[in-house]
C-alpha cells in the first residue's frame, strides 16, 4: 500500500468511503425528548421569586447527576458553555478594570466572555507539551488588576491545575476551568472541572456528550452558584424577594436550558464513560501506530493526568519529515482522512484585540483598564502558541464516532504512504 501512487497525484485513496456523520444519538435520547414533548412543559423556568426560578424537572435532574458524579455542592445548567463561562466570571465579581489571564489557544468564547464582563483578557503563553496555559507565563502576567485565571483543559488534556491553584492562592485569584473539551479527564486523581473555583462543560454538537446546545457550571462555592443561577434567569427581579437584596450585581439574561436539551443531556451523561473510552481507544491506536515515525509526535499525556481526546493533536517536524506541513496535510486529506494544520489563530491576533474595539466604538472595556496602553496583543506575544499553530500542530477528529479502529489503521497507513512517496509529492509541486 505505502508505495502506491498518492491520491493527491491521481492514485487511489487509502479510504474512499464517504465521511460518516457524527451521531451518538439513539433510541434512549429520542424517547427522553418525546416524554418531554408529551408533557407539554418544554421549559420549566419562570423569572421571579418562585420555585420555578430554578428550572424544570429535567434541568434539575441533570444538575443533580452532575453534583453526584463530580461530588460537588452545586451544578447550574445553562444553554451553552459560552453562557456558563459568562455566568461564572460574572459570579466571581469580575468586571470593569479587571484582568483575567487566559490562553490564546482556545475557542474564542473563553476570552470573549471575559470581555463581556467588562474585564480584559491577558494572554499567557502555552506549555510546549500539554498545549495548555503555561503556569510560569501566568506568573509573569500578574498585575495589581489581575482578578482571575481562566485555564482551559484544551483538546481534552488538563492544564497544570495543581500549579495554577498554587499561583492563584498566593495572589488571591479565582480559577475558572473551561472544561468544554475535557469531560471526565483527571488531574492528580481529581476530575477536571472540580479543581478550580468553578468548571464549565459544553454539550454542543462537537462535544463528547451533546444535546444540541447546552452546558453546566459546577462549583463548591455557594456565592458563585447563586449568582450564576441568578444571571441565568433575570435574577435582578428576584433577588430582593429571595432575601438576597445585598447581592445587587446580578444583571440577568436568559441563559436557560430547555427541558428537551436537559432530557438528551441526561441520557448522554449516563454514557459519558463509554463515549470517552471509545475516543481514548482510538487515540491510543493512532499513538501506537505512529510511534516509530521520526518527525510526528503523538499527544503528550502527563503522568499525573488522563487525556479525554477532544481532538487528536500531533506535533509535526517539517525538517525531519521533509514535506512542508500544509502540503503534508493536504496529501493525507486526499487519502480520505481529516487532518488540519494548526488549530485556531492565537486569539489576540483577531481584529477585536488588534483594534481594541469590542462594544460600541469607544474602546470599552479596554479603555476601562488603567493599564490599557501597556496591554499588548502584538504578534510575537506568545511565541510557543504561535509556533505550534503556524508550524507544528496537525490535528484530526477521526477519533469521534462512528470511525472504527480499522479507520485508525488506515489513517496511519495514509500518513506512512505520504511519507514514503515524499519525492514524487515534492517534485509534483516544483
Ligand atoms: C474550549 C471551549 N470553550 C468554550 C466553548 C464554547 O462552547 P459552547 O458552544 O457550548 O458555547 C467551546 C466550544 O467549542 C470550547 O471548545
Amino acid at each position: 500500500m505505502s508505495n502506491t501512487k498518492l491520491a493527491i497525484l491521481g492514485g487511489t485513496p487509502v479510504n474512499n468511503k464517504p465521511v460518516p456523520p457524527y451521531n451518538t444519538i439513539g433510541a434512549d435520547e429520542k424517547s427522553a425528548v418525546l416524554e418531554v414533548l408529551d408533557s407539554g412543559e418544554l421549559s420549566g423556568f419562570v423569572a421571579g421569586p418562585y420555585d420555578s426560578f430554578w428550572g424544570g424537572k429535567k434541568v434539575r435532574e441533570l444538575e443533580e447527576e452532575f453534583k453526584k458524579e463530580y461530588n460537588v455542592k452545586y451544578a447550574i445548567a445553562v444553554n451553552s458553555a459560552t453562557s456558563g463561562l459568562h455566568c461564572a466570571l460574572h459570579a466571581m465579581n469580575i468586571g470593569s478594570g479587571d484582568e483575567v489571564i487566559t490562553t490564546p489557544i482556545t475557542m474564542s468564547a473563553t476570552a470573549s466572555t471575559i470581555l463581556m464582563t467588562g474585564a480584559v483578557p491577558i494572554f499567557a503563553d502555552i506549555d510546549e507539551d500539554t498545549f495548555c496555559i503555561d503556569p510560569e507565563s501566568i506568573e509573569k502576567n500578574i498585575t495589581p488588576n489581575t482578578k482571575g485565571i481562566a485555564a482551559v483543559n484544551i483538546f481534552g488534556h488538563p492544564a497544570n491545575l495543581k500549579r495554577i491553584n498554587e499561583i492563584a492562592k498566593k495572589h488571591n485569584l479565582f480559577v475558572l476551568e473551561d472544561n468544554a473539551q475535557a469531560p471526565h479527564a483527571k488531574h492528580y486523581g481529581k476530575y477536571t472541572g472540580t479543581i478550580g473555583d468553578a468548571g464549565v462543560f459544553s454539550f454542543n454538537r462537537h462535544k463528547t456528550m451533546q444535546c444540541g446546545e447546552g452546558g453546566v457550571i459546577i462549583t463548591d462555592n455557594e456565592e458563585i452558584a447563586f449568582k450564576a443561577a441568578c444571571m441565568r434567569n433575570h435574577g435582578e427581579i428576584a433577588v430582593e424577594e429571595m432575601g438576597k437584596k445585598d447581592i445587587v450585581n446580578t444583571i440577568g439574561v436568559n441563559y436557560r436550558m430547555t427541558e428537551m436539551e436537559a432530557a438528551v443531556a441526561l441520557v448522554q451523561f449516563k454514557k459519558i464513560k463509554q463515549l470517552n473510552k471509545t475516543r481514548i481507544d482510538r487515540a491510543n491506536r493512532i499513538t501506537d501506530g505512529i510511534k516509530n515515525i521520526d518527525g510526528i509526535t503523538a499527544p503528550y499525556v502527563d503522568k499525573d493526568s488522563t487525556h479525554s481526546y477532544y481532538f487528536y493533536v500531533m506535533k509535526y517536524d517539517e525538517a525531519k519529515i521533509g514535506i512542508p506541513r500544509d502540503l503534508f496535510v493536504e496529501a493525507v486529506m486526499k487519502e480520505g482522512y481529516y487532518l488540519r494544520g494548526g488549530y485556531v489563530t492565537p486569539l489576540y491576533q483577531h481584529a477585536l484585540y488588534q483594534q481594541k474595539i469590542c462594544f460600541g466604538d469607544k474602546g470599552f472595556p479596554f479603555t476601562a483598564n488603567p493599564r490599557n496602553n501597556e496591554i499588548s496583543y502584538e504578534k510575537g506575544l506568545c511565541p510557543v502558541a504561535e509556533r505550534l499553530h503556524e508550524k507544528e500542530f496537525i490535528l484530526t477528529n477521526i477519533i469521534y464516532e462512528p470511525y472504527t479502529l480499522e479507520d485508525m489503521d488506515n489513517f496511519i497507513e495514509s500518513i506512512k504512504k505520504v511519507i514514503a512517496n515524499k519525492d514524487e509529492l515534492l517534485s509534483s509541486k516544483m
